[in-house]
């Protein structure tokens, strides 16, 4: 008999073709955020869970699945899982790194050009008729080329933004848990204290991961700290920046602008005031949508997959302590 698989939203039917062949899949509803309700009585039999970001999996729904092997989350980050409770339950926990940093990075550089030049403002402009003449003193922006692009969070993402950056003519700085010796050495990029990139960054790229710590830390002191000139990016998780504040520190003039591919909460009600504001863009949470990279990272959360279900050691294990827990 071929394990039961939960996937919990439908995909492309080639993407998954290959899971299909080896399993006994369910697939839950579109359009909804979450585990449906709906997948209820197949809880008790399912080995493997498919999951997306916005899937939450904790401690109740680990206690509903008591075969449950694996966890396979189509993303690199998982903050929507708990892993010490998959831990407990002794269910690895598979993500999808390397394969959407380059499509992430490239994101970045659109909406930081995007925010940097009022593309979508002046954009705007030209199509409803607002484009009387040229004019010396309209439409101004702000030049990447001599500025600082500070990155928090040097993983592999924040390295290939940097290698942009570098590219443009930025210099670069960055805030990580660990020094990036061979970012320093190609790239001429200087590690500095959280304080250091607020204050020196003419745009601040967020590419950390959600932990306690990071969790809310572009706060309004942050943000007041930085330029009058500066751009917010983020591309982390909506909840390392506190949106209140970067309402407040866009409408005041604390900040310049802002360009965010996530938001807290997500998605934003479409009356919130960030999207009145014409120096905020933000993008749909699409950093790595794009048809090679959604592509492959349903390859990679197929595989491991597979190698939970099969007992074998995921290619990509978020929770490798479940190996060793006694
Ligand atoms: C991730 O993988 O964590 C991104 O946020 C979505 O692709």
């Amino acid at each position: 008999m071929k394990p039961k698989v939960i996937l919990t939203h439908p995909m492309p039917e080639e993407w998954i073709a290959p899971l299909q062949r080896e399993v006994d899949l369910i697939v839950g509803p579109a359009g909804v955020a979450g585990v449906d309700e709906s997948l209820k009585p197949h809880f008790p039999e399912v080995e493997g869970l498919f999951t997306w970001l916005t899937d939450r999996v904790d401690e109740d729904l680990l206690s509903q699945m008591p075969r449950l092997k694996v966890v396979s989350n189509l993303a690199v980050g998982v903050d929507n899982i708990d892993l010490e409770a998959c831990t407990r339950h002794g269910v690895a926990v598979g993500h999808t790194p390397g394969v959407l940093t380059e499509a992430v990075a490239d994101l970045t550089f659109a909406l930081l050009l995007a925010v940097a030049r009022g593309i979508f403002s002046a954009a705007e402009d030209a199509r409803s008729g607002r484009w009387g003449l040229w004019e010396a003193a309209r439409w101004l922006g702000y030049e990447l080329n001599g500025s600082t692009l500070g990155i928090f969070g040097m993983g592999k993402i924040g390295q290939a933004v940097a290698r942009r950056g570098k590219a443009f003519g930025m210099h670069i700085i960055y805030t990580s848990r660990s020094p990036k010796p061979q970012a320093e050495a190609e790239l001429g990029a200087r590690r500095v204290p959280w304080e250091t990139l607020l204050e020196e960054s003419d745009f601040l790229s967020l590419h950390t991961p959600i932990t306690p710590e990071t969790r809310g830390i572009v706060d309004a002191a942050a943000l007041k700290r930085m330029k009058p000139t500066a751009i917010l990016i983020n591309m982390a998780r909506g909840a390392v920046v506190q949106t209140n504040a970067l309402v407040e520190a866009l409408q005041k003039g604390w900040i310049a602008g802002a360009g965010l591919d996530v938001t807290d909460p997500e998605p934003l009600p479409p009356d919130h005031p960030l999207y009145k504001l014409p120096n905020c863009l933000i993008t749909p949470h699409i950093g790595s949508a794009t048809h090679t990279t959604r592509r492959r990272m349903t390859e990679l959360a197929i595989a491991n997959l597979l190698a939970g279900l099969r007992g074998e050691p995921l290619p990509h294990c978020a929770n490798p302590e479940v190996y060793t827990r006694q």
